[in-house]
């Protein structure tokens, strides 16, 4: 071949691929503007999707879990703890051997599968990444903000324990039944301890970021930094620190805004502003990053 010839074969090869990836984009684009993709969660994903989502989801959480420390020795205190925390927050979603899980559970896309083999699919460490952080967009909470770094473990113990426990062993670990009679109350609610425990030092922001995503605070005020719906539910919190009051009720100081965040409606009874469960700890950080809204 002539070198004239050769420079139009790779001008033409070129142009094609500028071509394709040209129509790929035009396609891309009218997918998402003309709203063709479906989102009802009535209906499956194209399984060409759903395969895709799956093993992004598997790969990220395999990347990630490599820099978890080493876990503790789980005992069978450990399991047992972890037993009533599975009982109190996953069952609802994922079920357990004889239980069904929940409606909101069943009808949840993508599905939240049964966990009893979670311990054959994952590692320790994945199975921790798992329950910590959560799966965004998928309906997987982060427990890290509901959960103490012990009922943490504790509840990847169980998850090693499930797969060897038939229903009868199941039930008896997680209701503490026993010939179908319920001794409840002996396992301490899990997700008790974090609203008791004194914060340990300064507010740290960065942690304050995540609570404010975890407590949904962003599905009622604007808050400079953190992504969410445009919505005036509650007040815009930008230049916060430089305000005077809370709510119109309270001065503004660190100790009041903690106890704001905590029980609003225990400070200004009525207010449209919900209790939300924060613990101190979280309060303490959401605090220290609304101090730096200047
Ligand atoms: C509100 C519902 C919900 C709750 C409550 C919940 N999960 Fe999930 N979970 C999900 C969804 C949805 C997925 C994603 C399934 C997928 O992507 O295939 C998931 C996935 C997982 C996975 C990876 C699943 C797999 O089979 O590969 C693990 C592990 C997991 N959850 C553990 C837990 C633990 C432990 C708890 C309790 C502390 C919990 N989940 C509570 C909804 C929930
Ligand atoms: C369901 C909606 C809703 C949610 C969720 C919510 N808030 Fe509020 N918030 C409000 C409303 C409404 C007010 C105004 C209350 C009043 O003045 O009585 C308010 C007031 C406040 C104030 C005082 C603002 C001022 O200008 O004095 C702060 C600070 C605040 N919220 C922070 C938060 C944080 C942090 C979270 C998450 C932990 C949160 N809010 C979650 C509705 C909400």
């Amino acid at each position: 071949m002539s070198q004239n010839k050769t420079r139009t074969v790779y001008a033409a090869v070129f142009a094609t691929l500028l071509g394709v990836a040209a129509l790929a984009a035009v396609a891309g684009l009218a997918t998402v503007y003309l709203g063709l993709y479906n989102v009802a969660a009535s209906e499956q994903h194209w399984k060409p999707v759903y395969q895709l989502l799956e093993n992004a989801m598997h790969q990220s959480v395999r990347l990630r879990a490599r820099n978890v420390e080493r876990p503790p020795e789980f005992t069978e205190t450990m399991v047992l703890r972890g037993a009533g925390c599975y009982r109190d927050q996953c069952l609802q979603c994922h079920g357990g051997p004889g239980t069904a899980q929940g409606d909101i559970g069943k009808s949840m896309q993508p599905l939240p599968g049964p966990l009893v083999d979670a311990a054959r699919r994952w590692s320790t460490k994945e199975m921790y990444w798992l329950t910590r952080h959560g799966i965004r967009m998928s309906g997987m909470p982060a427990w890290e903000h509901r959960l103490d770094e012990e009922e943490l473990w504790s509840t990847v113990a169980f998850l090693e324990r499930l797969p060897g426990l038939d229903v009868a062993a199941f039930k008896a670990i997680a209701f503490e039944e026993v010939d179908g009679a319920r001794r409840a109350g002996t396992i301490g609610a899990c997700g008790a301890a974090r609203m008791v425990m004194a914060p340990p030092g300064a507010g740290n922001p960065v942690l304050g970021r995540q609570a404010l995503y975890q407590h949904a605070c962003n599905a009622c005020h604007m808050i400079p930094g953190i992504t969410g719906p445009e919505t005036h539910v509650g007040p815009p919190l930008a230049g916060f620190a430089g305000r005077a009051n809370i709510a119109g009720v309270l001065p503004h100081t660190t100790e009041n805004l903690e106890r704001w965040l905590r029980e609003p409606q225990a400070v200004k009874p009525g207010t449209a502003m919900p209790a939300m469960d924060v613990s101190p700890a979280d309060a303490r950080h959401i605090a220290a990053y609304l101090a730096d809204l200047k």
